[in-house]
């Protein structure tokens, strides 16, 4: 299975279109070396020629124009990308979708809560009705039910299993104070042929021990890497919203509750990345102090373009 990293940073991406954080004001000046990062979203691939797009970012059509394996192969108009899947109903996850609006009906596996905040608070799904259509393929996750197994039409050599996760939905929706199972999920993936197993979950809010048991002897994370601090955005000053408030499980913990380095830690995975990186976080400074930590314990921080073989 092979896996290509489109877009590594959280909402806003990096640097930022308005912020003038530390972060952002270092990657713009060039005085730290701090990489840009497009809206999170990856492609997974069992060959390299066919292509399942997790999360459709709104920086889409700069993440496929700079990536050769995605770009249009046969006759006059053509795409390697056969299918979406997405985690959320979160804008940085799911307006990409408006961007294949010249292609066939899309291809789409969400759950009925995203499904439904898709077709109301943001009525991405019904818009395109109006373009190419879409195909819902309906995630039962949903309810009592907190896991589905599927397949991707064309894609059976894969197995994936959807998992409900702790998180938040979206600011807009009805469920934001009043969490659904379905909201949020993480995917499995396993590549049959191989057995390699992919995990993959851009916006987690806690690991306990059923994530745990989800996250362990992987062959790849992909996890949260939203924030490295509780209070990240209040103590830079750009909001006033916790890392919790927003779904998010920071890196370093709080006295209240362990960070995701203390759960990567625990997993026992092969490769442990950390993607949906926001823009105020230390860790995009490829020489700090923060992705020193991060190093010495064997965790990676995702880059756009980044190609991951499994
Ligand atoms: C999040 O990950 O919390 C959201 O994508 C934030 C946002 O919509 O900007
Ligand atoms: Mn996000
Ligand atoms: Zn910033």
């Amino acid at each position: 299975m092979k896996v290509l990293v489109l877009g590594s940073g959280a909402g806003g991406g990096c640097p930022q279109w308005n912020c003038n954080c530390a972060m952002c004001a270092a990657a713009r000046n060039g005085s730290r070396l701090i990489r840009p990062r497009t809206q999170s979203s990856i492609a997974i691939s069992p060959d390299g020629q066919r292509w399942v797009l997790l999360n459709a970012s709104p920086d889409i059509g700069q993440q496929l124009r700079v990536q050769p394996a995605l770009h249009p192969k046969h006759g006059l108009r053509d795409s390697p990308i056969k299918a979406v899947v997405l985690m959320d109903a979160q804008i940085d996850h799911a307006t990409g979708l408006l961007s294949l609006r010249e292609g066939p009906p899309i291809e789409l596996y969400v759950t009925p809560c995203v499904f439904e905040d898709l077709t109301t608070g943001l009525p991405i799904l019904t818009v395109l009705d109006h373009y190419c259509g879409v195909h819902w393929h309906m995630l039962p996750v949903a309810g009592e039910q907190r896991v589905a197994e599927f397949s991707v039409d064309g894609f059976e050599t894969l197995r994936f299993r959807a998992v409900a996760i702790p998180g938040k939905a979206p600011p807009y929706s009805p469920h934001r104070h009043d969490p659904k199972v379905g909201d949020n999920i993480a995917l499995e993936v396993t590549d049959r042929m191989t057995g390699k197993r992919l995990f993959y979950a851009p916006g987690l809010a806690d690991v306990g021990d059923v994530e745990l048991e989800w996250m362990r002897d992987a062959d790849c994370l992909l996890v949260d890497g939203t924030f490295w601090t509780e209070d990240e955005m209040v103590q830079a000053g750009l909001g006033s919203k916790f890392a919790a408030d927003m779904g998010h499980l920071p890196q370093s913990g709080s006295p209240q509750r362990g960070g995701m380095m203390d759960a990567l830690d625990r997993t026992g995975a092969h490769r442990k990345l950390l993607i949906h990186i926001n823009n105020s976080n230390p860790i995009l400074d490829d020489y700090g102090t923060e992705r020193a930590e991060l190093a010495r314990r064997g965790i990676e921080v995702a880059h756009d373009g980044m190609e991951i073989v499994l």
